[in-house]
């Protein structure tokens, strides 16, 4: 029997200890750090997700078979390079393949040197001449800060009064740390977007279902962009043809072009794509499972998650079974958010939701041996059913009963 830890503290994480929890193989699970929400399937452990040195002492001191890696900043710090050179099994991007997330300006690079479509671009580092190029190009303006910054980085302007100030705060103003010390500037692309992960080792793609994030905060893609406020799998606007040619345009090329610059991806690669009159193109790429995506398409996967990793670890072929049924995860988050909230809001309800929603934590902490809110997305909840409407029904039916003060969640999700 073996033990896995993972890696993060989210809705995400807590998906993934549900599903490797479902595994045979698998008998303990450990969350470092976790979430309170996330006891009932595996043991929190208080330790940062950047603290390498002690994750790797944890990990050796209890005999981890497999580490698994939620969130992006410790992979582009390089954890799976540190784990490896400990002899602990890690499954994740190096540090070198993890740039495909940490660095926009890479990402775009990447994709001319390898004619992987997406947005025409330029990246600025000075002021100037990227308010110059605006003035040459035409509205919405798509901004975006090179370096990590929590799915918050990305800001369309339909001005360029808007953008001006948009680039000073990149810029000059540091209002978005170091990630935004580098700007892309790209052309703003029309269609229907979905966000397609592959477990992808070396120059070998397994393509997951596909899935589809709601980013803006509020209905009708108003108000800013988020980490995501709900997602669903699977995607039925989004044709077979479509998604093989994503395949073999995107996925398949992105994972060779990786290996020829030396950066050879093992993990999963997640990619942001939007389906235009031109084709599909690259919105973004991720080093990782998205969230909230990975919560609606875990519970779709019928196949033991623990043995899959183990399997392309160990450079075998995966085959991958999926049930029909459909998916749908609706997120709860803090007035505010994506910018400042309360936290320390006693969460109600939580018990009372019927037994076939799934109430995942994202942001939730214990404090007086009650449940509050310590994040900007607080729960997912989510629900399996025959079809999307059913779902959509059922979680709508249900949400209510959980109660924050300042609680908000989007009502359109799955609304196709
Ligand atoms: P990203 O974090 O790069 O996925 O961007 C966040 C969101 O901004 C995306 O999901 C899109 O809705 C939007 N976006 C990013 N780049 C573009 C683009 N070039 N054209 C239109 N929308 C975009
Ligand atoms: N939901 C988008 C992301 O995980 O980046």
């Amino acid at each position: 029997m073996n033990k896995v830890l993972i890696i993060g503290r989210g809705g995400r994480e807590h998906a993934l200890a549900m599903k490797f929890s479902e595994s045979p193989h698998v008998s303990t699970i450990f969350v470092a750090p976790g979430n309170v929400g996330m006891k009932d399937v595996a043991t929190t452990i208080d330790i940062d997700e950047n603290n390498f040195s002690e994750l790797i002492k944890f990990a050796k001191k209890e005999n981890i078979k497999l580490t698994f890696v939620g969130p992006e900043v410790p992979l582009v710090n390089g954890i799976v390079d540190k784990f490896k050179e400990n002899n602990l099994n890690i499954f994740g991007p190096t540090k070198a393949a993890s740039i495909i997330e940490g660095s926009k300006d890479f990402s775009k690079n990447l994709m001319k040197k390898y004619n992987i479509p997406t947005a025409e671009y330029e990246t600025f580092t000075e002021l100037r001449p990227a308010v110059e190029y605006l003035k040459k190009s035409k509205p919405p303006y798509v901004l975006k800060a090179d370096g990590l910054a929590a799915g918050k980085g990305v800001v369309i302007c339909n001005n360029i009064n808007e953008a001006e100030n948009t680039l000073k705060d990149m810029l000059s103003q540091n209002k978005f740390g170091d990630a935004g010390a580098k700007v892309v500037i790209e052309e703003f692309l029309v269609g229907e977007e979905f966000s397609f992960m592959a477990f992808v080792n070396n120059e070998k793609v397994y393509p997951l279902e596909l899935s589809k994030d709601h980013k803006t905060v509020f209905e009708n893609n108003q108000g800013p962009n988020t980490g995501g406020m709900g997602a669903y799998s699977p995607v039925p606007s989004i044709t077979k043809e479509i998604i093989e040619s994503s395949v073999k345009n995107i996925l398949n090329p992105t994972a060779k072009a990786m290996v020829k610059e030396g950066r050879p991806f093992t993990g999963v690669l997640y990619a942001g794509l939007i389906s235009t009159v031109d084709g599909v193109k690259v919105i973004e790429f991720n080093a990782r499972f998205g969230d909230p995506e990975t919560e609606v398409l875990l519970p779709r996967l019928q196949s033991d998650l623990f043995l899959i990793l183990q399997d392309i670890l160990n450079d075998k072929d995966i085959n991958l079974k999926w049930s029909e049924e459909a998916c749908i995860g609706v997120v709860l988050c803090s007035d505010g958010y994506p910018n400042k909230y309360k936290t320390e809001i006693p969460i109600n309800g939580l018990k009372e939701v019927s037994k076939n929603i799934n109430v995942l934590h994202s942001g939730t902490k214990e404090k007086n041996s009650e449940i509050v809110t310590s994040g900007g997305r607080v729960l997912v909840l989510t629900n399996i059913a025959n079809n999307l409407k059913k779902a959509r029904e059922n979680i709508y039916n249900e949400i209510e009963k959980i109660k924050f003060d300042g609680m908000h969640f989007r009502k359109d999700i799955a609304d196709v």
